[in-house]
């Protein structure tokens, strides 16, 4: 090694110990987010049948004949959070004979983190215990906060509509939040809410054990893949997520904003259909 490569890297370490990160590179287990490869699932590009027809969510899919193959993306690099975490990450912890039950006694009458102190209900979750597929979103609304059940405003009747579309009913599937008490005024939670509540979304998770695991919007995806990129940069590509396959798309309330970014959303879900054996609900 040359004195001057000698001399950046130790001003290089000097600069990530001075920013904190020393514990971030001997506390955190390597990221368990990693791309699929396409060898390494060559199913989930084959085309999902019928999965052609447009939803019924969705004006704006495109058609696509039933023999074009869903389009091979290009895997993302996940960039690592640049934050350290105080200890050994919070999604490393198993509990012995979990269960949604035990999960919601734990969290309890939660004041954890201050979103305890403006909410009307604690939002845990809805759905088949035995999923094969969670959606995930970001926290409750307004009226998932009244109702204490997510996705039930106009954001979750759209999620609804793209459930049915995939030939299921909001009953066969798991749905829930990162934090599951209502941000005031709907902000974004912040990092610190997140990291108080996750581990109960991860154990969540860990219990259904669902083959797929879909998360709604940046803050879901982010938050399980460990990663602060954006979500355009991987969405729709496939990811392992504790022996789970996790696929990013873009949140509904997006699509209400931005309804032309329904295909897109569409043939993320048809890539879900297809790991799942689904066929769509057609239109009558
Ligand atoms: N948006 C979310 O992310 N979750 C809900 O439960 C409702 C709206």
């Amino acid at each position: 090694m040359t004195e001057n490569t000698r001399a950046d890297l130790e001003s290089w370490f000097r600069y990530a110990d001075e920013l904190g990160l020393g514990p971030y590179y001997r506390d955190r287990a390597a990221s368990k987010a990693f791309p699929l490869g396409q060898a390494a699932a060559p199913a989930l590009s084959a085309p999902a049948t019928s999965a052609a027809a447009s939803p019924q969510f969705s004006a704006a899919a495109p058609r696509r004949s039933p023999l074009s193959p869903l389009p091979a993306a290009a895997p993302a690099k996940l960039m690592p959070l640049i934050q350290s975490p105080a200890g050994p990450s919070l999604f490393e912890e198993r509990i012995e004979n979990d269960s949604l039950e035990r999960i919601r006694a734990d969290i309890g009458d939660c004041t954890r983190c201050r979103l305890h102190k403006a909410r009307t209900n604690i939002v845990f979750g809805v759905g088949n215990p035995k999923a094969e597929l969670v959606f995930v979103g970001e926290g409750p609304g307004h009226d998932e906060d009244i109702k204490g059940e997510p996705f039930v405003g106009r954001a979750g009747k759209l999620l609804t509509q793209m459930i049915e579309a995939m030939g299921l009913e909001r009953s066969d599937v798991y749905i829930c939040n990162v934090v599951k008490c209502r941000p005031p005024e709907n902000r974004l939670p912040e990092k610190d809410e997140i990291s108080t509540c996750s581990p109960f979304l991860a154990r969540q998770l860990t219990v259904i054990n669902p083959k797929v695991v879909c998360c709604l919007g940046a803050c879901a995806a982010q938050t399980l893949l460990e990663t602060n990129q954006g979500i355009s940069r991987f969405r729709g590509e496939w990811f392992d997520y504790r022996g789970s396959k996790l696929i990013a798309t873009y949140h509904p309330a997006y699509l209400l904003r931005n309804p032309a970014a329904k295909g897109e959303v569409w043939k993320d879900l048809q890539k879900v259909m297809s790991v799942l054996g689904l066929q769509p609900k057609l239109r009558h």
